[in-house]
Formats: C-alpha cells, sequence, structure tokens
C-alpha cells in the first residue's frame, strides 16, 4: 500500500507546495516515487485553484524542481486519507490539531512539524516568505531539501 503524505502551510502557495514539489523530485531520483503519494493543502482557502507564488517557482526550478500543484484548502477528509500531515510552522500546528479534534481520537494521520525531521538544524519552523524578499525563498527551499532527506531515510525503514 502507498503511503500518503500531506504537507500543510498556510497558504498553499509557498512553503508546501514547494516541499510537495521537492519530496516527489527526491523520491523520482530514487525510483520509490510509486510508494507514495504527495500533496499539500493550505489551512486558509484565499489561494485555493492558483499555482504556487512564482517566486517560489523560480527559486525551484533553478534547482531543478518544478511546482506544479495547485492551490487548496485542508479538509476533514484528509485525516483519514493521509497516513502523515506534516506542517510547516506552530500556527499551522495548532490549527491542524484544532481540525483533527473536530474527529474526535479516531483518524489515521500521525501529525508533525516536518522540521522535527531535519538533522541540520534547531529551528522548528519553517519561515513564511510571502513577505520577504527572494532570498527567503531561496532559505526555506534550503531547510526544506535537508528536512524531506531526514524524511526519507525515516519512511524508507518504516
Ligand atoms: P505559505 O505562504 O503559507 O507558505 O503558502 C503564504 C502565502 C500567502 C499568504 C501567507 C502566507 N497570504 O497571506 O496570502
Amino acid at each position: 500500500m502507498k503511503q500518503r503524505i500531506l504537507f500543510v502551510c498556510l497558504g498553499n502557495i509557498c512553503r508546501s507546495p514547494a516541499a510537495e514539489a521537492i519530496l516527489l523530485h527526491k523520491l523520482e531520483k530514487l525510483q520509490l516515487i510509486d510508494q507514495f503519494d504527495v500533496d499539500s493543502a493550505g489551512t486558509g482557502n484565499w489561494h485555493v485553484g492558483k499555482l504556487a507564488d512564482p517566486r517560489m517557482r523560480a527559486a525551484a526550478s533553478n534547482r531543478g524542481i518544478s511546482i506544479k500543484s495547485r492551490g487548496r484548502q485542508i479538509s476533514l477528509d484528509d485525516f483519514n486519507k493521509f497516513d502523515l500531515i506534516l506542517t510547516m510552522d506552530n500556527n499551522n500546528l495548532k490549527l491542524v490539531l484544532s481540525l483533527a479534534k473536530e474527529l474526535g481520537i479516531s483518524f489515521k494521520a500521525k501529525i508533525k512539524p516536518l522540521l522535527s525531521y531535519s538533522t541540520q538544524t534547531d529551528l522548528v519552523e519553517v519561515p513564511d516568505p510571502y513577505y520577504g524578499g527572494d532570498k527567503g525563498f531561496d532559505q526555506v527551499l534550503d531547510l526544506l531539501e535537508v528536512a524531506i532527506d531526514g524524511l526519507i531515510q525515516d519512511i524508507k525503514v518504516h
């Protein structure tokens, strides 16, 4: 059975679609893509149906990574569809946990901050790059790449 992984941020146009594209890119290289379903969503609904932020798409494209997904908002169905829900910051985590409460105790997904898989940072949050300069997008991609390497190590052994 496929492992299903959902990345969650606020708008679903910067951090979580980048995380989704990085994981897909790395799984493809490792020829593991068939074993996973990967998706992303936002806690907010402002960017539903939109492509990711052009600044994030450009920064990812410089690394050979193509971000193709369109914005969508997390829904209660996701908690039973996905095995793992990985949040970008404390606000996302809080919101996702409070949504999960609506389902009571029985749902499938484990909910964790993505950076808990990183071996190279003490940060617990992926900073929101939306209101910053171009450099912020590259910093986010650096953080995501290391954390996703850690995630892949973990999901390969479990
Ligand atoms: P994201 O970044 O949560 O990484 O997608 C943001 C995108 C849009 C907004 C905030 C954060 N916004 O306020 O529209």
